[in-house]
């Protein structure tokens, strides 16, 4: 058995300041921030200083926790008010990722049940404590029955980060891998770069490096080259959000190399915890899907790479239909079509006993 090491926290409370490592510095530089506003938290969401669904949904939990400890109301009502006002600034920071309001909605039950400010100031705080630890506890989970669906010597193919910085503490896609490497499997990565904002080239190869797992990084165009040639024997990846239906939305990317792989005859797999679930949505019609800013795709970190003053057009996920999906791997087991009825199963109360 292999041993990772993977030490690193994305998110963590400090009880008056949350501290981020601010990923748009990785690979090059470990920085970390600490920050006391809540509107700092949530332009780091936007920013992507700390991103992936989970991360996000734990930051987001954060910023609330934080915000409410600073608001000064006269009356219970007035209190209620602004920290609506604070979830609602929190929830505008990035629309498609289910966890972050998975976890909203979670704290604005805990503060429906509480009366004084301070009882809801504090049972906010012991709420987003609990999210982190159930999504951490998540990702242990996904990890550890999706290693079952990868077979020793595979090279798996990856789109996007989804390690621990994406979805602490093991990661989702990436968790899944690592198991599988230390359950002695001989694994081999493919990360795509992930253009615009290269989250495989800076975050996942990284991430392989830190735990010590081959990896190889592509451009995100050379995945049908690789698959097509044999090089390829599953492909996995995260999610931002799943349908009812199992329609997933994943970043950008994600929705041609489920084309490509049913093309070439690869598995194609997605892992996510059950936060990332969306029962509301029938299909992935539904799904918001964030438009980021043009000057993602016209440079790079800065750099200007097109004619000035040209368009250019910047959804940040895109929705893989379930039929190519060849199965959802969540931390409450593994879904198989069809997953309509296999995703509500996840959802039934376990009758008392
Ligand atoms: O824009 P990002 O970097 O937040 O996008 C992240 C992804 O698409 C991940 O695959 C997804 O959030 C799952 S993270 C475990």
């Amino acid at each position: 058995v292999r041993f990772i090491n993977l030490n690193y926290q994305p998110v963590a409370w400090l009880g008056d300041r949350v501290r981020l490592l601010d990923q748009t510095r990785l690979p090059h530089e470990e920085v970390y921030l600490e920050l006391t506003d809540y509107r700092d938290v949530a332009s780091a969401i936007k920013e992507l200083k700390v991103r992936g669904a989970p991360a996000i949904a734990i930051a987001g939990a954060y910023a609330v926790a934080l915000g409410t400890r600073h608001v000064q109301a006269p009356s219970p009502s007035a209190f209620l008010e602004k920290l609506n006002g604070i979830i609602s600034y929190v929830a505008a920071t990035r629309p498609t990722a289910r966890n972050l309001f998975a976890a909203l909605e979670r704290l604005k039950t805990v503060a429906a049940g509480d009366n004084s400010p301070d009882a809801i100031t504090k049972s906010l705080a012991a709420e987003a404590i609990k999210i982190h630890r159930e999504e951490s506890a998540a990702t242990a989970r996904i990890s550890r029955y999706g290693a079952g669906l990868i077979k020793a010597g595979w090279t798996v193919l990856t789109h996007c980060d989804t390690g621990p910085l994406a979805a602490p503490d093991y990661g989702t896609a990436l968790g899944v891998i690592f198991k599988a490497c230390q359950q002695g499997k001989n694994i081999e990565v493919l990360a795509t770069e992930t253009r615009p904002l290269l989250q495989g080239a800076r975050l996942t190869m990284w991430e392989l490096q830190k735990a010590g797992v081959p990896g190889t990084l592509i451009i995100d165009s050379a995945a049908g080259y690789f698959m097509k040639t044999g090089k390829v024997d599953c492909v996995i990846t995260g999610s931002d959000r799943i349908a009812a239906n199992g329609d997933t939305a994943n970043k950008i990317g994600t929705y041609t190399l489920a084309v490509l792989a049913r093309e070439n005859n690869i598995p194609f797999y997605i892992a996510a915890p059950a936060s990332t679930i969306d029962m509301s949505l029938k299909s992935g019609a539904q799904i918001p899907i964030e438009e980021r800013d043009p000057s993602e795709v016209t440079g790079i970190q800065g750099v200007s790479l097109a004619p000035e003053g040209i368009a250019a057009a910047n959804p940040a996920f895109d929705v893989t239909p379930h039929q190519y999906i060849t199965a959802i791997v969540t931390d409450k087991g593994i879904v198989q079509k069809p997953y309509t009825t296999g995703l509500k199963a996840l959802f039934r109360e376990v009758p008392a006993q």
